[in-house]
C-alpha cells in the first residue's frame, strides 16, 4: 500500500475527529467570543458548529484587518469593462462605507434578524450592503440581476424583507438594464411589501431618483452614524440565499454564521492555496454562491485582496479581458466556470489575446459551476501553464464539497474528475434503492452527515422542505441531486443533474419555472422543458409545447410569444430560445411526463422505450418533430 499523502492525513482526521479537528481550525480564526463547544447534537440531519461561539462577518472581513494593522491595504478592486473604470478601496475606506449605510440600515429600523433583500450589479455598494447587513446581524438576500420581476417577487414574499436595497441600472454588453421598472414591478407583483427601498444612483442616465418612495443609498450612507459590529451567536443566519430547485419555487438556503467562516478559512488555506495579502478573484456575480463565498467573504476574511468584475469574459471589450485583469491586478489565484473559457476560447483559440498580457503572478485556476468538458480542460492547462482544478459544490454547501488542494501536496489531475472529497465531507454514491456502490459504478452522489460547517441549516421557513427535499430519498444520506462515480483511487466524477435542474452558463435554474411561464400563455394545451447540451453554455433550455386545437395555425407567433415570456417572467439569463411544436408528450399510465426521455430525443442519442410508457408511438412523433425544427 502506497504512504499516506498530507490530504489522506487530513481527510482521515476530518472524518475520525472531527471535534478535534474543526476545533483546531476554528482556533485560526479572531472570534468575539471563542467557543468552548465545537458540535451540538444534530438535528434533522444537520448540526450547529460552534453552538456557544460568537463572532460578526462583517468583523472579520474588515475591523480585524484594521486592529491588525492593515487598514490601509487594498481590500477590494472594482473593474468595471463595462464603465472603463478601476477603484481601489483600502480596509479603512471599506469600515467607512460599511458602517455608516449599517447606521442607515439601523436609522430605517432595520435590527438583528430581519432580513433585508440586494438586488443590484456587480458594484463596490453591493459588496458594502452584504458587509452592513452582517455588521447588524440583519440577513441578507441577494438576487441576481439577470432574474425577472416575477423572480424577484417570488424571493421577497418568501425572505419578507424589511428593506430592499438596490442601484439604478446594470450595465451588459453595449445596453443599460433599468432596475428600477424591475424592483417597482416585482414589489408590485409581491403580496409582501418592504417598508423601505434604497437605490443607488450609478449617475449613469437619468433615472428616477426624485421619486420620493425610494431613500437615496448616498445620503442614507453620508448622514448616518457609524455601526459597531453586532457579536452573534456561531448559528445565527448570515444570509439566504435562493436556488432552483425541481418545482417552480425557489429554495431559500440558510447559511449560518461561525461555521462557515471556519470553513471558507479553511478553504483558502488548503483548496485555494491562497496566502493573505494575495489578490484571489473570483469571476462570479454577487447573486451566486460563488459570489457570496469566494468574492466577498472568504478572501476579505482571509485578508486577499478581492476582485470584483463587472464584465463579460468576451466583448468587454475582446477575449483578453480575464488577462488583462489578471496582469493589471497581479491576480494570484483565480475561480471561474467553464463556460467563460469555452466563450474565450470561442473567440482566440490560439491565445493570441492572451499573449499580449503578462500573466505570471497567477498560480492556479480553478473551475466550477458546471461539468468541465475535456476540451476546455486541455485548452486552459495548455493556454494557462499552471495547474487548472475542476472541483465540486453547490450553493447547499457554501463551500467546496470535492476538489483538488493546493495548499497541500496536490493530486495528479484526472482528466473529467472534480478532484477528491475535501475534509469534512463524506461521499459516497448509492444506487436506486439507497445502497452504497462500488468504484467506478454511476449512481447518485450522496453525502452522509454529519455536514461540516458552513452547509445549509435549513431552507428560509421551511424546514420540512429542507429535511425532505435532501434527506428523504435516500434514507440517511444528503442527496446532491447530481449523478457521478468514484475511481478505484477515490476521484469523484459529475456527471449531470438527475433532477429538472438545468445549468445554463454555470447558472443553476429550474426548468419547473420556465413551464410555468409558458403554461400560462392561453395558446399551450402542455409543456415540458428540458436540457439541451450546447458547446458555449453546456445547456439550454428547449421547449417542448403541445398547442390547443384551435391555436395550431399560429405556430411561428406563438413560439416568439413563449420565448419573450420566458424572458419576461424568469430573465434573460435562462436563454430559452428553442421551442418545439409537438402533438403530444411522452407520459405514464399514472399521467407524469417522461423527461429523462425527452432529455435524450433532443439530445439526439440512443434511446430505449421507458417500460412506463403509456403509449411508446409518441416516440417517433417527437423524433419527427425534433428533425423538421432543426
Ligand atoms: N443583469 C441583467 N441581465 C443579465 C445579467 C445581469 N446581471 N446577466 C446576464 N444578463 C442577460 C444578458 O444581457 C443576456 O441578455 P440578451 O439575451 O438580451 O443578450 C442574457 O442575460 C444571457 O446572458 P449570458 O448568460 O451572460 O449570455 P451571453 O451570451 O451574454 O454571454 C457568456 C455568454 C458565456 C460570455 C456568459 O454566459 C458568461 O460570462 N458566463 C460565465 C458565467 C459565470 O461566470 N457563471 C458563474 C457561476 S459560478
Ligand atoms: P449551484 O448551486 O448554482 O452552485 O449549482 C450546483 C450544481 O452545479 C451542482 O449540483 C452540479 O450539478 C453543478 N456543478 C457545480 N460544479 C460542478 C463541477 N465541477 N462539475 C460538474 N458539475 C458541477
Amino acid at each position: 500500500m502506497s504512504e499516506k499523502n498530507e490530504y489522506d492525513l487530513l481527510y482521515a482526521k476530518s472524518l475520525e475527529e472531527p471535534e478535534k479537528f474543526w476545533g483546531s481550525q476554528a482556533k485560526d480564526l479572531e472570534w468575539l467570543k471563542p467557543p468552548k463547544k465545537v458540535m451540538s447534537e444534530s438535528i434533522d440531519s444537520s448540526r450547529v458548529w460552534f453552538p456557544d461561539g460568537e463572532t460578526n462577518l462583517s468583523y472579520l472581513c474588515i475591523d480585524q484587518h484594521i486592529k491588525n494593522g492593515f487598514g490601509d491595504e487594498t481590500a477590494i478592486i472594482y473593474d468595471s469593462a463595462v464603465q472603463n473604470k478601476v477603484e481601489k478601496f483600502t480596509y479603512n475606506e471599506v469600515l467607512d462605507k460599511v458602517s455608516r449605510l449599517a447606521g442607515g440600515l439601523q436609522k430605517l429600523g432595520v435590527k438583528k434578524g430581519d432580513t433585508v433583500i440586494i438586488y443590484m450589479p456587480m458594484i463596490p455598494q453591493a459588496v458594502f450592503s452584504i458587509l452592513a447587513c452582517a455588521r447588524i446581524g440583519a440577513i441578507h438576500s441577494v438576487v441576481f440581476g439577470g432574474f425577472a420581476p416575477n423572480e424577484l417577487a417570488l424571493r421577497i414574499d418568501d425572505a419578507r424583507p424589511k428593506v430592499v436595497i438596490s442601484a439604478t441600472v446594470g450595465i451588459e454588453v453595449n445596453k443599460i438594464i433599468p432596475y428600477v421598472p424591475i424592483l417597482k414591478k416585482a414589489i408590485e407583483k409581491a403580496s409582501h411589501k418592504p417598508e423601505a427601498a434604497i437605490l443607488y444612483d450609478r449617475k449613469v442616465e437619468n433615472t428616477p431618483l426624485s421619486d420620493i418612495s425610494f431613500v437615496d443609498y448616498h445620503k442614507l450612507q453620508e448622514e448616518s452614524t457609524p455601526a459597531a459590529p453586532v457579536s452573534l451567536k456561531a448559528d445565527h443566519p448570515s444570509y439566504i440565499l435562493y436556488t432552483s430547485g425541481t418545482t417552480g419555487k425557489p429554495k431559500g438556503v440558510v447559511r449560518d454564521t461561525g461555521g462557515y467562516a471556519v470553513a471558507l478559512n479553511f478553504s483558502m488555506k488548503y483548496i485555494y492555496g491562497v496566502k493573505p495579502g494575495d489578490v484571489f478573484w473570483a469571476a462570479s456575480d454577487v447573486g451566486w454562491v460563488v459570489g457570496h463565498s469566494y468574492i466577498v467573504y472568504a478572501p476579505m476574511i482571509y485578508r486577499a485582496t478581492t476582485v470584483l468584475y463587472e464584465g463579460k469574459p468576451v466583448k468587454t471589450p475582446d477575449p483578453g479581458a480575464f488577462w488583462r485583469i489578471i496582469s493589471q491586478h497581479k491576480v494570484n489565484v483565480m475561480f471561474t466556470a467553464p463556460t467563460a473559457f469555452r466563450a474565450i476560447k470561442k473567440e482566440d483559440p490560439s491565445g493570441k489575446f492572451l499573449h499580449k498580457y503578462d500573466i505570471s503572478t497567477l498560480r492556479f485556476q480553478f473551475l466550477a459551476g458546471e461539468r468541465c468538458d475535456e476540451s476546455t480542460l486541455k485548452w486552459s492547462q495548455k493556454m494557462l501553464k499552471i495547474p487548472v482544478v475542476d472541483h465540486w459544490w453547490q450553493t447547499e454547501s457554501g463551500w467546496p464539497i470535492a476538489s483538488n488542494f493546493m495548499g497541500l501536496e496536490p493530486h495528479k489531475t484526472k482528466t473529467g474528475s472534480a478532484g477528491k472529497a475535501v475534509p469534512g465531507y463524506f461521499l459516497t454514491i448509492v444506487d436506486e434503492k439507497g445502497r452504497e456502490v462500488g468504484a467506478n459504478q454511476e449512481g447518485y452522489v450522496c453525502l452522509k452527515p454529519p455536514m461540516p460547517p458552513g452547509f445549509a441549516l435549513t431552507l428560509w421557513g421551511n424546514n420540512e422542505r429542507f429535511v425532505k427535499s435532501y434527506f428523504t430519498r435516500f434514507k440517511g444520506y444528503y442527496f446532491s441531486g447530481d449523478s457521478g462515480y468514484v475511481d478505484e483511487d477515490g476521484y469523484i466524477f459529475i456527471t449531470g443533474r438527475v433532477d429538472d435542474v438545468i445549468n445554463v452558463a454555470g447558472h443553476r435554474l429550474s426548468t419547473a419555472s420556465m413551464e410555468e411561464a409558458i403554461a400560462l400563455h392561453p395558446a399551450v394545451a402542455e409543456c415540458a422543458v428540458v436540457a439541451k447540451q450546447d458547446r458555449l453554455k453546456g445547456e439550454l433550455p428547449i421547449a417542448m409545447v403541445v398547442l390547443k386545437p384551435e391555436s395550431q395555425k399560429e405556430v411561428d407567433t406563438i413560439e416568439q410569444q413563449l420565448t419573450q415570456k420566458v424572458r419576461e417572467s424568469v430573465g434573460p439569463i435562462a436563454s430559452l430560445k428553442e421551442v418545439v411544436v409537438v402533438l403530444r408528450l411522452p407520459k405514464t399510465r399514472s399521467g407524469k411526463v417522461l423527461r429523462r426521455i425527452l432529455r435524450t430525443l433532443v439530445n439526439g442519442k440512443s434511446y430505449q422505450v421507458p417500460s412506463t410508457i403509456e403509449d411508446p408511438a409518441v416516440i417517433p412523433e417527437i423524433v419527427e418533430c425534433l428533425k423538421k425544427s432543426n
